[in-house]
This record gives structure tokens, sequence and C-alpha cells, in this order.
């Protein structure tokens, strides 16, 4: 596990409180700051207002100017943040700049800040929601993967951050929103950990172990299906693309029953969890396909999801299943052309090995609704390059079978700052994959509408139950550091699915 921040909050003046640096801030335009900024640019004689009048400084989304204080006052170093326009503040903005800020911090070599809670003043930001922006930045913000280097990369860290206050009746709504906010980012560093593992240390078996790990740490009914299993229950094409690999799959089920006098209502995450994606025979080409590592970024964040719903406890009952299996091309490995027949009796026609998520999916979905009784569903998956070439790495990619729920999901993830856009799901899609010889082909013929039509096939195994898809083939890692986000996995999309289970509770 990473290295988690240590989040505290006091009741202090900003201009007294003794600390290597200190995080303020200022929206744009403004030219004389209010509220804690204010009261360190008086502190300062001015110095903020100088910056300002000289052009310096412009309160731009993603700014951060370093002033070193000389002893004036408390801080050794103010750091003014940019938050950019007021009226498009969010915590959302708060979450972005503590993550760039800490970061920037710990750049310079400072292992202890503070900060002021940031949306909390002028910005009229619940101190709640402020709190948990604030831990979930920092601790995002500032994650590093180092198992393989050398003494775990020696540098130093950010090892504490304080947000100061000076308003008594706002400091235990803060301390609640970091203890939250903590909280649900340990779900994420844990599905972030799992994606950044590489593949050989990543299998499905470790999987399971992580699997098994936090549900006797935290309370969760845990049940590891094993091949034989798979073949009992008739999930021809999850066994399917486990033929090709040495590495046994596995089928992670995760229980949390936190409303156990309503058993017949069940949220179900349903997490793709290819622990490596070769392509099997259809091989993949080499470029870049060390990425592939994290095509079980789905099920990773479906297994720190329900870490973190253990842990808060809310009333709903959420089981997470996650088919996991390497696709590899070994000398038992499927073909093209091979028929294989899902656990609900639909055959499918494997035209390309490399499209092996929804095949794994498809058998994960119906042993969702057949055996766990699951009312509702969200899969995770990293499951088509054609997303990317839709939305880029900006949003993830929604797809649904009953709008009600699609907008549910969506809500939350656009509450939480993980951007999402809804693609359609017109029948005629579903023309693409009719087969001659079996009940639909896994591809189609051409490489029209990639990602609308992997979610058609998807939808198949959804029958009538309320059911969103999240492509994720375009988030689930990041090539660079901005904001709450760092260079490699994102940790999926762990916050909106708490939102979801959150929001759904009763
Ligand atoms: N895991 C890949 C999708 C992917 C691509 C994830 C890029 C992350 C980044 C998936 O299994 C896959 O190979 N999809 C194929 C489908 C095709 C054969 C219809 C693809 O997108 O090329
Ligand atoms: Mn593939
Ligand atoms: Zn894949």
């Amino acid at each position: 596990m990473p290295n988690i921040i240590d989040i505290k909050v006091i009741r202090d003046d900003v201009t007294k409180v003794k600390t290597p640096a200190l995080i303020v801030n200022l929206f744009d335009g403004v030219k004389n700051p209010g509220g804690a900024t204010g009261a360190v640019d008086k502190a300062l004689g001015g110095a903020i207002t100088q910056l300002i009048a000289d052009g310096e400084i412009k309160g731009k989304s993603g700014e951060l100017t370093l002033i070193h204080t000389f002893g004036k006052i408390g801080p050794a170093r103010v750091l003014v943040a940019g938050l950019g326009k007021q009226d498009k503040f969010t915590a959302n903005t708060a979450r972005e700049v503590i993550g760039s800020a800490a970061r920037f911090l710990r750049g310079k070599g400072v292992t202890s800040a503070c900060t002021i809670a940031h949306g909390a003043g002028i910005a009229g930001l619940d101190p709640k929601a402020a709190g948990q922006a604030i831990a979930e930045g920092a601790i995002l913000g500032i994650y590093r993967f180092r198992e393989y280097l050398a003494n775990n990369g020696d540098s130093k860290d950010l090892n504490d951050l304080t947000i100061v206050e000076g308003d008594a009746a706002k400091i235990q709504a803060l301390k609640d929103g970091v203890t939250l906010g903590k909280t649900i980012s340990e779900g994420v560093c844990l599905s972030r950990d799992m994606a950044n593992e590489p593949a050989n240390a990543m299998t499905p078996t470790r999987m399971a172990q992580i699997a098994r790990q936090v549900a006797d740490a935290e309370g969760l009914e845990v049940d590891i299906l094993e091949r034989k299993d798979m073949e009992a229950l008739g999930m021809g094409a999850l066994v399917g693309v486990a033929k090709g690999s040495h590495q046994p799959p596995k089928l992670i089920v995760l229980k949390y029953k936190g409303d156990p006098s309503n058993p017949d209502s069940v949220l179900g995450f349903v997490g793709k969890g290819i622990t490596f994606d070769t392509g099997g025979i259809s091989l993949k080409p080499a470029l870049g396909m060390e990425n592939m590592k994290g095509d079980m970024t789905g099920g990773a964040s479906v297994i720190g999801t329900m870490k973190v719903l253990a842990k808060l406890r809310p009333k709903i009952n959420v089981t997470g299943i996650i088919p996991a299996t390497e696709n590899m091309p070994g000398g038992e490995a499927q073909r093209p052309g091979d028929v294989v027949r899902a656990m609900n009796g639909k055959t499918i026609e494997v035209i390309n090995t490399d499209a092996e998520g929804r095949l794994i999916l498809s058998d994960a979905m119906c042993y969702a609704r057949e055996k766990c009784g699951v009312t509702r569903i969200v899969d995770i998956a990293t499951l088509t390059g054609a997303i990317v070439i839709s939305l880029g790495r900006v949003c993830t990619g929604v797809f649904g079978n009953n709008q009600e729920w699609t907008d549910k999901v969506m809500a939350s993830g656009n509450g939480v700052g993980e951007r999402v856009w809804q693609l359609p799901m017109f029948d005629e899609y579903k023309d693409a994959l009719k087969s001659n010889v079996a009940d639909m082909m896994n591809v189609a013929g051409n490489r029209d509408a990639g990602s609308i039509v992997a979610a058609k096939f998807l939808s198949e195994f959804a029958g009538d139950t309320p059911w969103v898809h999240l492509d994720i083939a375009g988030t689930y890692r990041s090539e660079g550091d901005k904001g709450w986000q760092v260079k490699g996995s994102t940790g999926g999309p762990v916050r909106t699915l708490v939102n979801l289970a959150l929001s759904e509770a009763k």
C-alpha cells in the first residue's frame, strides 16, 4: 500500500500557524482577496495584492505561485492556488487544486503543510464536502506506485496536511468530510495499486487473494469460483477465454449485506478482470501492449469499491463480481471460429479472440442475475479501443438498457468529477453481430461503432435487469499528472461507484 498522507483539521489563525507551507487560493479576476487569503495578504503587507497588480497572479485554474515569507508570518511559505472562475467552482475544483498543490509542494521538498478549507468560505461549499474533496485530492494527487524501485524510490514525501479553519462551527463537518474522503481514497489507492502491478504479479489468483483479504478484514462475504465450478455452471464463454493461459481463472464474488431486511434488492457491480490481454490467437501488436496489464482495472475498481462500502456500511445490499483470467495464445487457446456456449445457453461464434472482455462479462452477468439475485447492474470494463477514438481520455463511455438507471449512474459520476458520456443503443447496431453458425458473433465484420456493438453484445446478457455498461478503456490510466490523477492507473471509477451505492442506500 502507498504512503497515505495524514490529514488533520485544527482551529487556528492562518497567519500564525507554524508550518513549512500554507496553501491559500484566489478566484480568477479577484484583485483584493478576502477571507483567509486576504488575512495572509494583510499580514504580509499586501504581497499577494501586489503580485496580482503586477499581473503575476491571475487566479486562473491550475495556477500555482509560491511566496517565501522570511519569518514575517507563521507559515514559512504561502502557495497561492488559482481556482478559476468563481461561478464554475464545485467540490471537484477543490479536489483538482489540492491534488496539484500537494504534488507541487512535495516537489519543493516540503514534507508537512497546511491548507485553508478551499470552497468553505465565500464559495459557499458545505464544509463536509470541502473536507472530503481536500482529503481525496491530497491522497490521490501524491499517490505513487514504487513497489519495484530500489529503496522504494527513497525520495521524501509529503507526510501530513492540516486544514486550518478559524470558524469553530465548521470544524466538526470538516473532520467528518476528511474521514469520508480518506476512506474512499483508500479504496481508489487499492484499485490503483492492483492495476499498476505488473501482470506477472497481479494474476487472477492474486486478485482472488486480495479480494479474500479485503473480505476477511472488513467483514464481507466472499466466494471464489474455480474453473471446475465455472464448467459446472456452463460458463463456456469465460472458460473459453481462459484456455490459452496457464494461470487458473477465478470468478470472484464479494457480498456486502447492508440491508438484510430487503434481500430482494441487490445492486451488482461486475468488473472485467483480464489480468493481461495479449489478444489471444488474434494477437495484439507489440506497441503499447504493456498497458494491457491494466485490463483488470474494472475488476480492481469493484474490489476497491467493496472495501469502501464495507467500511462506510450504508443501508444497501451490494454484490461485486469479477471474472478474472488472462487472455493468452497458448496451445490450448480458443481459435477464431470456435463456438462457445454462455451460462444462459446462448451460443457465440468467437470471430476475434481479442474481443474477450465481452465473453467473460457475459457469463459474469448471467451469474449475477441467476445466482446472486442482482436487481440492477453496473459493469465496468476496459472494453474497446474504439471508445478512445470516440471520446478520447476525457470521459468514460456509458451505455444502458434503462434510462432512469443510466441517469442515476451518470449523476453519480458527474457528482464526483469522474466524467461520463452516454452513447446510443439503437436496435440496428445489433444486426452486425448476426452469425451463420451461432446465436451471435463476438465481433462485427467491420469496425463501425465498435464500442456500441460491444455494448449491444453485453445487453444480450442483461435481459430485463436495469443495466449500465461503463467502457473505461479511455480513462483507466492517465498519461501524466493532473489534479487528483497521476501517471499510471486512475483506479477506475471507484468514487462513482461508491457515490452511486451511497445515494441508492436508504
Ligand atoms: N482490452 C481491450 C480494449 C482496450 C484497448 C483497453 C485499449 C484499453 C486500451 C479489449 O479486450 C480489446 O482488445 N478490444 C478490441 C475489440 C475488437 C477486437 C473488436 C479492440 O478494441 O481492438
Ligand atoms: Mn482484447
Ligand atoms: Zn481486453
